[in-house]
Protein backbone atom coordinates (compact mmCIF):
# COMPACT_ATOMS: atom_id res chain seq x y z
CA UNK A 1 0.00 0.00 0.00
CA UNK A 2 1.05 3.75 -0.86
CA UNK A 3 -0.51 7.18 0.22
CA UNK A 4 0.39 9.32 -3.08
CA UNK A 5 -3.34 10.87 -3.20
CA UNK A 6 -6.42 11.19 -1.10
CA UNK A 7 -7.42 8.71 -3.76
CA UNK A 8 -5.61 6.11 -1.87
CA UNK A 9 -8.31 7.19 1.44
CA UNK A 10 -11.21 4.22 0.25
CA UNK A 11 -13.45 5.50 2.95
CA UNK A 12 -12.68 9.08 4.03
CA UNK A 13 -14.88 8.85 7.35
CA UNK A 14 -13.36 5.90 8.68
CA UNK A 15 -10.03 7.30 8.53
CA UNK A 16 -10.77 10.60 9.93
CA UNK A 17 -12.66 9.15 12.71
CA UNK A 18 -9.72 6.54 13.36
CA UNK A 19 -7.27 9.51 13.48
CA UNK A 20 -9.64 11.30 16.21
CA UNK A 21 -9.62 8.09 18.35
CA UNK A 22 -6.01 7.64 17.87
CA UNK A 23 -5.24 11.26 19.25
CA UNK A 24 -7.15 10.13 22.36
CA UNK A 25 -4.49 7.00 22.79
CA UNK A 26 -1.48 7.83 20.46
CA UNK A 27 0.42 5.03 22.08
CA UNK A 28 -2.33 2.61 21.85
CA UNK A 29 -0.35 0.68 18.49
CA UNK A 30 3.27 1.23 19.89
CA UNK A 31 4.42 -2.80 19.15
CA UNK A 32 2.85 -2.54 15.62
CA UNK A 33 5.84 -0.27 14.14
CA UNK A 34 8.61 -2.29 16.32
CA UNK A 35 12.05 -2.87 14.68
CA UNK A 36 10.60 -1.12 11.17
CA UNK A 37 12.14 1.87 9.63
CA UNK A 38 10.70 4.92 7.81
CA UNK A 39 13.04 6.80 5.94
CA UNK A 40 12.18 10.40 5.48
CA UNK A 41 13.85 11.82 2.43
CA UNK A 42 13.74 15.48 1.89
CA UNK A 43 14.26 17.64 -1.67
CA UNK A 44 12.58 21.02 0.10
CA UNK A 45 12.26 22.38 3.32
CA UNK A 46 9.86 21.40 6.20
CA UNK A 47 8.39 22.07 9.51
CA UNK A 48 5.60 20.44 10.38
CA UNK A 49 5.48 17.65 8.10
CA UNK A 50 9.12 16.70 9.14
CA UNK A 51 8.10 16.82 12.77
CA UNK A 52 4.79 15.51 12.77
CA UNK A 53 5.57 12.29 10.90
CA UNK A 54 8.76 11.52 12.35
CA UNK A 55 6.44 11.93 15.87
CA UNK A 56 3.83 9.70 14.28
CA UNK A 57 6.51 7.18 13.60
CA UNK A 58 7.80 7.23 16.70
CA UNK A 59 3.91 6.66 18.69
CA UNK A 60 3.98 3.58 16.35
CA UNK A 61 7.26 2.25 17.54
CA UNK A 62 9.19 2.88 14.53
CA UNK A 63 12.79 4.04 13.94
CA UNK A 64 13.02 7.22 11.88
CA UNK A 65 16.12 8.55 9.72
CA UNK A 66 15.48 11.73 7.88
CA UNK A 67 17.92 12.76 5.23
CA UNK A 68 17.44 16.32 3.37
CA UNK A 69 18.14 14.75 -0.05
CA UNK A 70 17.78 18.22 -1.66
CA UNK A 71 20.83 19.31 -0.04
CA UNK A 72 23.07 16.03 1.07
CA UNK A 73 22.49 13.77 -1.23
CA UNK A 74 23.92 13.01 -4.66
CA UNK A 75 21.96 14.37 -7.70
CA UNK A 76 19.38 12.13 -8.78
CA UNK A 77 19.22 11.59 -13.08
CA UNK A 78 15.58 9.84 -14.36
CA UNK A 79 15.95 9.76 -17.35
CA UNK A 80 16.45 6.03 -18.89
CA UNK A 81 19.10 5.38 -20.95
CA UNK A 82 20.77 8.48 -20.43
CA UNK A 83 24.55 9.49 -20.66
CA UNK A 84 25.16 10.70 -17.39
CA UNK A 85 28.26 12.59 -18.11
CA UNK A 86 27.05 15.71 -16.76
CA UNK A 87 26.15 17.29 -13.11
CA UNK A 88 24.03 14.43 -12.07
CA UNK A 89 25.81 11.49 -9.67
CA UNK A 90 23.30 9.03 -9.26
CA UNK A 91 20.47 6.72 -11.06
CA UNK A 92 17.09 6.76 -9.67
CA UNK A 93 17.07 2.55 -10.15
CA UNK A 94 19.98 2.36 -7.53
CA UNK A 95 18.86 5.05 -4.98
CA UNK A 96 15.60 3.89 -4.88
CA UNK A 97 16.56 0.23 -4.10
CA UNK A 98 19.48 1.23 -1.92
CA UNK A 99 17.27 3.32 -0.02
CA UNK A 100 14.97 0.13 0.45
CA UNK A 101 17.01 -2.32 1.80
CA UNK A 102 17.42 0.29 4.66
CA UNK A 103 13.64 1.57 4.95
CA UNK A 104 10.05 -0.82 5.50
CA UNK A 105 8.61 2.53 4.21
CA UNK A 106 10.18 5.57 2.27
CA UNK A 107 8.40 9.38 3.31
CA UNK A 108 9.34 11.91 0.27
CA UNK A 109 8.50 15.43 -0.27
CA UNK A 110 9.55 17.04 -3.50
CA UNK A 111 7.54 20.21 -4.68
CA UNK A 112 6.91 21.15 -7.71
CA UNK A 113 9.62 23.24 -9.89
CA UNK A 114 6.88 25.49 -11.44
CA UNK A 115 8.44 25.35 -15.05
CA UNK A 116 6.64 23.09 -16.91
CA UNK A 117 3.01 21.71 -15.99
CA UNK A 118 3.17 18.67 -17.86
CA UNK A 119 6.67 17.87 -15.53
CA UNK A 120 5.31 19.02 -12.77
CA UNK A 121 2.17 16.65 -12.83
CA UNK A 122 3.66 13.63 -13.77
CA UNK A 123 5.59 14.08 -10.53
CA UNK A 124 8.82 12.42 -11.61
CA UNK A 125 10.48 12.11 -8.20
CA UNK A 126 7.51 10.45 -6.30
CA UNK A 127 6.33 8.56 -9.34
CA UNK A 128 9.89 7.40 -9.83
CA UNK A 129 10.36 6.08 -6.28
CA UNK A 130 7.51 3.84 -6.49
CA UNK A 131 8.49 2.30 -9.56
CA UNK A 132 11.74 1.08 -8.31
CA UNK A 133 11.56 1.21 -4.58
CA UNK A 134 10.67 -2.08 -3.39
CA UNK A 135 8.72 -0.87 0.06
CA UNK A 136 5.59 1.04 -0.02
CA UNK A 137 5.84 5.21 -0.08
CA UNK A 138 4.22 8.18 1.46
CA UNK A 139 3.91 11.26 -0.27
CA UNK A 140 4.89 14.20 2.16
CA UNK A 141 4.05 16.60 -0.56
CA UNK A 142 4.91 16.83 -4.35
CA UNK A 143 4.46 18.66 -6.91
CA UNK A 144 0.68 18.07 -7.42
CA UNK A 145 -0.80 17.15 -4.32
CA UNK A 146 0.05 17.23 -0.05
CA UNK A 147 -2.72 14.04 0.87
CA UNK A 148 -0.92 14.26 4.29
CA UNK A 149 -2.08 17.75 5.05
CA UNK A 150 -5.67 17.21 4.04
CA UNK A 151 -6.33 14.15 6.04
CA UNK A 152 -4.98 16.68 8.66
CA UNK A 153 -7.54 19.02 7.70
CA UNK A 154 -10.47 16.59 7.11
CA UNK A 155 -9.66 15.63 11.04
CA UNK A 156 -9.85 19.52 11.68
CA UNK A 157 -12.82 20.14 10.31
CA UNK A 158 -14.66 16.95 11.30
CA UNK A 159 -14.11 18.27 15.42
CA UNK A 160 -15.22 21.22 14.91
CA UNK A 161 -18.42 20.44 12.72
CA UNK A 162 -21.52 21.42 14.41
CA UNK A 163 -23.88 20.93 11.38
CA UNK A 164 -24.73 18.96 8.79
CA UNK A 165 -22.88 19.64 5.41
CA UNK A 166 -21.28 22.62 6.91
CA UNK A 167 -20.16 25.41 3.92
CA UNK A 168 -16.33 25.02 3.28
CA UNK A 169 -14.89 27.84 1.69
CA UNK A 170 -11.09 26.90 -0.09
CA UNK A 171 -9.72 30.77 -1.17
CA UNK A 172 -6.98 31.65 -2.97
CA UNK A 173 -4.86 35.05 -0.86
CA UNK A 174 -2.17 36.38 -2.15
CA UNK A 175 1.52 35.95 -1.47
CA UNK A 176 4.69 37.48 -2.77
CA UNK A 177 6.35 34.12 -4.35
CA UNK A 178 4.64 31.60 -6.60
CA UNK A 179 4.05 28.45 -4.50
CA UNK A 180 2.49 25.09 -6.08
CA UNK A 181 -0.81 24.01 -5.97
CA UNK A 182 -0.37 20.83 -4.33
CA UNK A 183 -2.31 21.68 -1.13
CA UNK A 184 -5.25 23.71 -3.01
CA UNK A 185 -5.63 20.37 -4.71
CA UNK A 186 -5.58 17.93 -2.50
CA UNK A 187 -7.79 20.04 -0.32
CA UNK A 188 -10.49 20.31 -2.97
CA UNK A 189 -9.99 16.54 -3.80
CA UNK A 190 -10.44 15.57 0.06
CA UNK A 191 -13.35 17.54 0.58
CA UNK A 192 -15.09 15.92 -2.26
CA UNK A 193 -14.90 13.12 -0.46
CA UNK A 194 -16.54 14.88 3.17
CA UNK A 195 -20.00 15.54 3.33
CA UNK A 196 -19.54 18.94 3.26
CA UNK A 197 -20.75 21.89 0.69
CA UNK A 198 -17.47 22.99 -0.84
CA UNK A 199 -16.62 26.29 -2.56
CA UNK A 200 -13.55 26.83 -4.67
CA UNK A 201 -12.85 31.04 -4.79
CA UNK A 202 -9.99 32.70 -6.42
CA UNK A 203 -9.12 35.70 -8.87
CA UNK A 204 -10.03 34.65 -12.69
CA UNK A 205 -6.12 33.40 -13.51
CA UNK A 206 -6.34 30.86 -10.53
CA UNK A 207 -8.57 28.36 -12.27
CA UNK A 208 -7.26 24.95 -10.82
CA UNK A 209 -6.88 22.00 -12.91
CA UNK A 210 -10.56 20.50 -14.15
CA UNK A 211 -9.76 17.19 -13.11
CA UNK A 212 -9.16 18.50 -9.34
CA UNK A 213 -12.38 20.69 -9.31
CA UNK A 214 -14.57 18.47 -11.09
CA UNK A 215 -18.30 19.59 -10.33
CA UNK A 216 -17.33 21.97 -7.47
CA UNK A 217 -18.66 25.90 -7.37
CA UNK A 218 -16.16 28.07 -8.54
CA UNK A 219 -17.12 31.57 -7.56
CA UNK A 220 -14.87 34.61 -8.89
CA UNK A 221 -15.97 36.86 -6.23
CA UNK A 222 -14.60 36.47 -2.87
CA UNK A 223 -17.00 38.19 -0.51
CA UNK A 224 -20.20 36.18 -2.42
CA UNK A 225 -17.98 33.02 -1.81
CA UNK A 226 -17.70 33.83 2.14
CA UNK A 227 -21.33 34.50 2.60
CA UNK A 228 -22.33 32.24 5.55
CA UNK A 229 -19.24 30.09 5.20
CA UNK A 230 -19.01 27.84 8.24
CA UNK A 231 -14.65 27.09 7.74
CA UNK A 232 -12.62 29.21 5.73
CA UNK A 233 -9.57 27.76 4.44
CA UNK A 234 -7.02 30.03 3.36
CA UNK A 235 -4.31 29.34 0.54
CA UNK A 236 -1.71 30.59 -2.09
CA UNK A 237 -1.11 29.07 -5.49
CA UNK A 238 0.00 30.49 -8.76
CA UNK A 239 -1.25 29.59 -12.19
CA UNK A 240 -2.35 26.10 -13.59
CA UNK A 241 -3.89 26.85 -16.57
CA UNK A 242 -2.23 28.01 -19.86
CA UNK A 243 1.34 29.70 -20.45
CA UNK A 244 0.87 31.43 -16.54
CA UNK A 245 1.56 28.15 -15.59
CA UNK A 246 3.35 28.32 -12.21
CA UNK A 247 3.42 32.44 -12.76
CA UNK A 248 2.33 34.71 -9.60
CA UNK A 249 0.40 37.04 -11.69
CA UNK A 250 -2.01 38.47 -9.43
CA UNK A 251 -0.99 40.04 -6.57
CA UNK A 252 -4.37 41.79 -5.28
CA UNK A 253 -4.09 42.44 -1.38
CA UNK A 254 -8.12 43.24 -1.46
CA UNK A 255 -7.56 38.71 -0.86
CA UNK A 256 -5.97 39.29 2.26
CA UNK A 257 -8.49 37.48 4.91
CA UNK A 258 -9.45 40.32 7.13
CA UNK A 259 -11.95 41.08 9.65
CA UNK A 260 -14.33 42.67 7.37
CA UNK A 261 -13.90 39.33 5.15
CA UNK A 262 -14.64 36.85 7.75
CA UNK A 263 -17.87 38.83 9.29
CA UNK A 264 -19.51 37.58 6.02
CA UNK A 265 -19.10 34.45 7.17
CA UNK A 266 -21.08 32.22 9.87
CA UNK A 267 -18.47 32.62 12.43
CA UNK A 268 -16.49 31.16 10.41
CA UNK A 269 -13.48 29.16 11.40
CA UNK A 270 -9.74 30.10 10.07
CA UNK A 271 -7.97 27.31 8.28
CA UNK A 272 -4.65 27.41 7.01
CA UNK A 273 -1.68 24.74 6.50
CA UNK A 274 0.97 27.01 7.52
CA UNK A 275 3.60 28.29 6.76
CA UNK A 276 1.78 31.77 6.20
CA UNK A 277 2.32 35.40 5.62
CA UNK A 278 0.80 37.81 8.27
CA UNK A 279 -0.60 40.42 6.84
CA UNK A 280 -0.48 39.15 3.68
CA UNK A 281 -2.88 36.02 3.27
CA UNK A 282 -4.71 36.50 6.51
CA UNK A 283 -4.52 39.56 8.96
CA UNK A 284 -3.34 39.26 12.67
CA UNK A 285 -6.75 40.00 13.78
CA UNK A 286 -8.14 36.69 12.38
CA UNK A 287 -5.27 34.34 12.75
CA UNK A 288 -5.12 35.01 16.43
CA UNK A 289 -8.96 35.23 16.75
CA UNK A 290 -10.43 32.38 19.12
CA UNK A 291 -11.72 31.14 15.60
CA UNK A 292 -8.57 30.29 14.10
CA UNK A 293 -7.59 26.67 14.05
CA UNK A 294 -4.28 26.60 12.50
CA UNK A 295 -2.37 25.35 15.52
CA UNK A 296 -5.02 22.59 16.16
CA UNK A 297 -4.56 21.47 12.58
CA UNK A 298 -0.90 21.54 12.43
CA UNK A 299 -1.26 18.98 15.98
CA UNK A 300 -3.09 16.65 13.79
CA UNK A 301 -0.72 16.31 10.88
CA UNK A 302 0.84 13.83 13.54
CA UNK A 303 -2.61 11.78 13.41
CA UNK A 304 -2.69 11.74 9.93
CA UNK A 305 0.91 10.64 9.14
CA UNK A 306 -0.23 8.08 12.43
CA UNK A 307 -3.30 6.80 10.67
CA UNK A 308 -1.42 6.54 6.98
CA UNK A 309 1.28 4.86 8.64
CA UNK A 310 -0.74 1.97 11.41
CA UNK A 311 -2.75 1.29 7.87
CA UNK A 312 0.91 0.51 5.64
CA UNK A 313 2.14 -1.86 8.89
CA UNK A 314 -1.21 -3.66 9.10
CA UNK A 315 -1.11 -4.45 5.22
CA UNK A 316 2.62 -5.18 5.65
CA UNK A 317 1.80 -7.50 8.54
N1 LIG B 1 1.99 22.44 6.18
C1 LIG B 1 3.22 21.96 5.91
O1 LIG B 1 3.40 21.03 5.10
O2 LIG B 1 4.20 22.52 6.65
P1 LIG B 1 5.77 22.31 6.38
O3 LIG B 1 6.04 22.79 4.97
O4 LIG B 1 6.47 23.12 7.42
O5 LIG B 1 6.09 20.85 6.50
Amino acid sequence: MNYLSTDDIDNAKQWVDTAVALKKNPLQDIELGKNKTIVMLFFNNSLRTRLSTQKAAMNLGMNVMVMNFGSEGWQLEYGDGVVMDAGKSEHIREAAQVVSQYADVIAIRAFAKLENRDDDYKEEVLQSFVKYATVPIVNMESSAGHPLQALTDAITITEHITKKRPKVVLTWAPHPKALPQAVANSFATMMQKMEVDLVITHPKEYDLADHIVKDTPVEYDQNKALQDADFVYAKNWSAYQGENYGSAINFDKNWMLTEEKMAQTNDAKFMHCLPVRRNVIVADAVIDSSNSLVIEQANNRTYAAQIVLKKILEAKK
